[in-house]
Order: structure tokens, then sequence, then C-alpha cells
């Protein structure tokens, strides 16, 4: 499994095959378990349809290191697209972005200042922004940026980051975050890391996970917790309900097209549960990510693609 897991990292990185998947229809078959749509109006039309069945939503442009201003400013631009709709139509809604699709590895100055702007609208459309995590080699960079924008007059709040849970670092990250005030979404971590600063073996990361998540709860800010494994989420509700913490003071998160059955179960039990809704045509890299996480997933698509 380690192998294929690489192996489907290494293929997201593939531009060749990224360029012929994006263009091809059959990439958008394949694409389209685990992506809403390529246009703004399929991602609005699928949260709000997961908004009626009592699930918030995280919407997420899709597209990563983008390589001059000018795509970097258009992809503030759909951000900004969304947060005007999610104002408009009342959605239980907020976004997820990327700095490198910002412009981070140009300048990281201007990832901030776009950064900066979206937290603004965000605030202003009554939403949140939330800053997916990368790579190590940018999680510094992530971080000081949030906290740099948090600590903005009129932000605080408004602007939330990602901690892995694979990296050693993760701890200190999360107690300085608390400090601050500053809303963390907790995953197990979806890139190739080195052994130099993440836990290679699973259990370890799962063990940590745990650990990190119980910080987390005992702060009196609204955490999320990312994952669809169902130790990790027994582990929380456990602490939770130990603990007293209400259910409606944290949230857990899920992937769209994964483990529904587990989403709506949440939902009965009475936990707040956020789906992350990813469209674009920039779809690859995350597709393939998500088969990196279950290669099982090969299995499953190809059969769909061959029924229909
Ligand atoms: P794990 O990988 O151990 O899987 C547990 C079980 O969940 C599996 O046995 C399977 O049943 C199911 N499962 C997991 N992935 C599946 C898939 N793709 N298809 C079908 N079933 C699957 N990462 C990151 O580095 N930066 C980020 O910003 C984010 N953001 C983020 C947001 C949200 C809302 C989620 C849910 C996840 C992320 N991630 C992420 C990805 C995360 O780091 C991680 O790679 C995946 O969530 C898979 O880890 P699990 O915790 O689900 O457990």
């Amino acid at each position: 499994m380690p192998l294929l897991r690489s192996t489907f990292i290494a293929l997201s990185r593939n531009r060749l095959l990224r360029r012929f998947g994006e263009q091809s229809r059959i990439g958008s078959r394949m694409s389209s378990r685990f992506v809403a749509g390529m246009e703004i109006s399929d991602a609005l039309r699928v949260a709000e349809a997961v908004n009626k069945q009592g699930m918030a939503v995280t919407l997420d442009a899709l597209g990563e290191s983008v390589t001059t201003d000018a795509e970097a400013q258009c992809a503030a631009d759909v951000y900004h697209q969304l947060l005007d709709a999610i104002a408009e139509r009342k959605m239980n809604a907020n976004v997820s972005v990327k700095l490198t699709q910002m412009g981070l590895e140009q300048s990281p100055e201007l990832a901030r200042s776009i950064a900066e702007n979206l937290a603004r609208h965000a605030s202003d459309a009554g939403s949140f922004l939330r800053i997916d995590m990368e790579g190590s080699a940018l999680t510094q960079i992530t971080l000081d940026i949030v906290r740099g924008i948090h600590a903005q007059p009129g932000l605080s709040g408004s602007i939330g980051v990602v901690i892995q849970a694979y990296l050693f670092r993760s701890q200190g990250d999360i107690e300085q975050l608390l400090s601050e005030g500053i809303r963390v979404r907790l995953c197990k971590g979806a890139y190739k890391e080195p052994a130099e600063v993440a836990f290679p073996r699973k259990d370890d990361v799962d063990s940590n996970y745990i650990r990190l998540s119980c910080m987390l709860l005992e702060s009196p800010f609204y955490h999320g917790f990312a994952t669809h494994d169902e130790a990790m989420i027994a582990a929380v509700k456990s602490y939770a309900s130990q603990h007293r913490i209400e259910p409606s003071r944290f949230e857990f998160q899920m992937l769209f097209g994964v483990r529904r059955d587990l989403q709506h179960r949440l939902v009965r039990e009475g936990y707040n549960v956020r789906v992350y809704i990813p469209f674009g045509r920039e779809w690859y890299p995350y597709f393939m990510r998500r088969l990196a996480e279950r290669p099982a997933n090969v299995f499953f698509i190809a059969k769909n693609l061959l029924r229909k």
C-alpha cells in the first residue's frame, strides 16, 4: 500500500497525464466521483443540496501553484464570486483556499494580500476563509500569513488554517495557534513527506491525530476534525462526551463523495458535519491524492465507468 500511495502522489505531479486527464471526456467522467463539476454553478448546486441534507459545506475552486500574478488574481476572483453567492443565497458555507493558488511561490506578499482581501470579504459575507495546508516546505510561511491576517483589526475569527497530524511540528503549531485564538482544521496530511519531518507509520499519525484532537477540544474555539477514519471520529466523540463538550462546539469534516453513509450518520447523531466540495477544471492533482489515500478507489471508479 505505501508503494501505491507514493505512485499516485508521484502521478499527481505528472504534467502530461494531467493535461490529458483534464482535457479529455473520460477524465471528467472519472473525476466526477470526487469533484462537484467544472463550473461555479455546479459547485453552488451541489452545495445547496448538501445544505438541504443538514450539512455545512466548504467550497474549493481547484487549482494549485499558479505561475503569474494575473493567474493568482483570476483564482482569487473565483473565490470572491463564491463569497458573493454564499451571502446572496444565505448558504451554510465557507471557502477553502490554497496559498500556492494565490501566488505564494512567486510572491508571499501577493498571496498574503489576496488572502487578506478574501478574509475581509468572508467576514462581510458572514462566512469564513480556511487556508488549506500544502507540503511541509510551505508550512511555516502559511502559518505566518494566517497569523498575520488574523491579527489585523476586524479579521480575528474570519480566517483559520489546517494542521496535519503527520508532521512532528504540529503540536507546537497548535499550541501557538490556540494562544492566538485561531481556528484549526485537523487532518492527517495528504502529501509525501520525508521521515525527517513526518511520522512514516500510520499508527503514529493516528496516535498524534488523537492527541492533537484532545488539545483542540479543550480549547474554547470552534475547530474541525477532518477525517473519514471511524477510529479518529470515535476518539473525538468519546473525549468530548467524557469532558462534557457539547457537539455544537466542533464539527466533523469530510470530502465530497467519500463516506456519505458516515456523513449522514453523524448528522443523525446530532453532530455538525461540513462537506468539502471541490470543483473546477484543474481537478487532476486533487483527484490523484484521493486515489493515493485509497488505491481501491481505482477499481471503484473503473467499475462505474464501465457501467455508464
Ligand atoms: P485514512 O486515510 O486513514 O482513511 C480512513 C478510512 O477512510 C479509509 O479506510 C477509508 O474507508 C476512508 N477513506 C479515506 N480516504 C478515502 C478516499 N479518498 N476515498 C474513499 N474512502 C476514503 N490534507 C492536507 O494535507 N491538507 C489539507 O488542507 C487537507 N484538507 C482536508 C479537508 C478535509 C475536509 C478532509 C476530509 C481532508 C483534508 N485533507 C487535507 C486530506 C487528509 O489529510 C487525508 O489525506 C484524508 O482525509 C484521508 O485521511 P483520513 O483521515 O480520512 O484517514
